[in-house]
């Protein structure tokens, strides 16, 4: 396949933008596809079986766009998809995302590590196995985030609703001595201005966008697939309100586009 394919993105809704923008920035040359599910927002509180369903027909869609890789930009798709989505399409380049526990119990000084992420993620046998992994040596403390991923969708990143909410979710941790929290859904990264603020200097706040970024590029490396550029306009689908989506990426990337209906 000729390298100059896209590579095909997705998450649940806009937070998959938070990867994208990294992606971009490591790969200038590559062209884009990105498919917002944002009719079926938010995955953290929906069953696995339909999150598999989804992840299934969104992958589909963007092979049939012609997407020489796809990277799912949600941690919670990651967690309920990324396996089945292997088995299916053996050759392709897949890349998933999961919260940075490894480099979080590593840079922790207070031993107390915070995780915000959704349901379906702090509840999946594979952050389970995450924490018996690399966690042992820390105290970790969950925290899913219901109602979050609505205020980004809204593109209400400054807005008093969702600073109340925020800070309502990440106050017990702090109190409990965490010193390095875990961006674990791709939503949040838009909130870190907001978090900047809601927290002290010495709490690291750490995602996982510019690795997964760099997990792809080392894959397209191995493949052959690197594109040699110039990049395409990335295209955009979103199967919510594709208007909405309009009017929130000028907040979140900086930029006007079209987006199609999915
Ligand atoms: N952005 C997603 C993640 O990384 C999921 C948000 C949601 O739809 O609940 O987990």
């Amino acid at each position: 396949m000729a390298g100059n394919a896209p590579v095909g993105v997705f998450d649940s809704g806009v937070g998959g933008l938070s990867v994208l923008r990294e992606i971009r920035q490591l790969l200038p040359h590559e062209s884009l596809l990105y498919v917002a599910d944002s009719g079926h927002v938010p995955y953290g509180e929906k069953s696995p079986e339909f999150i598999r369903e989804r992840s299934r027909v969104i992958a589909e869609f963007l092979l049939a766009q012609g997407a020489k890789a796809l990277v799912l930009a949600c941690n919670t798709a990651t967690v309920a998809a990324v396996a089945e989505l292997r088995e299916r399409y053996p050759a392709l380049p897949i890349v998933g995302m999961e919260p940075a526990v490894k480099p979080a119990a590593a840079a922790t000084r207070s031993g107390v590590v915070g995780v915000l992420a959704t349901t379906g993620t702090l509840k999946s046998a594979k952050f389970a196995a995450l924490l018996d992994r690399f966690a042992s040596d820390v105290r970790v403390i969950t925290q899913p985030c219901p109602g979050l991923v609505e205020c980004i969708e809204a593109g209400a990143l400054e807005a008093p609703a969702t600073r109340e909410l925020l800070q309502g979710y990440v106050a017990p941790l702090l109190a409990e001595g965490c010193d390095t929290l875990i961006l674990g859904c791709t939503h949040y990264p838009f909130l870190k201005p907001l978090l900047r603020r809601l927290v002290p200097d010495s709490v690291s706040l750490i995602d996982t966008g510019a690795a997964v970024a760099r997990q792809l590029q080392r894959l397209l490396e191995q493949g052959q697939l690197l594109a040699a550029g110039p990049a395409q306009a990335t295209r955009y689908w979103s199967s919510g309100s594709p208007a909405q989506m309009q009017r929130v990426l000028p907040v979140l990337l900086g930029e006007t586009a079209e987006v199609r209906a999915f």
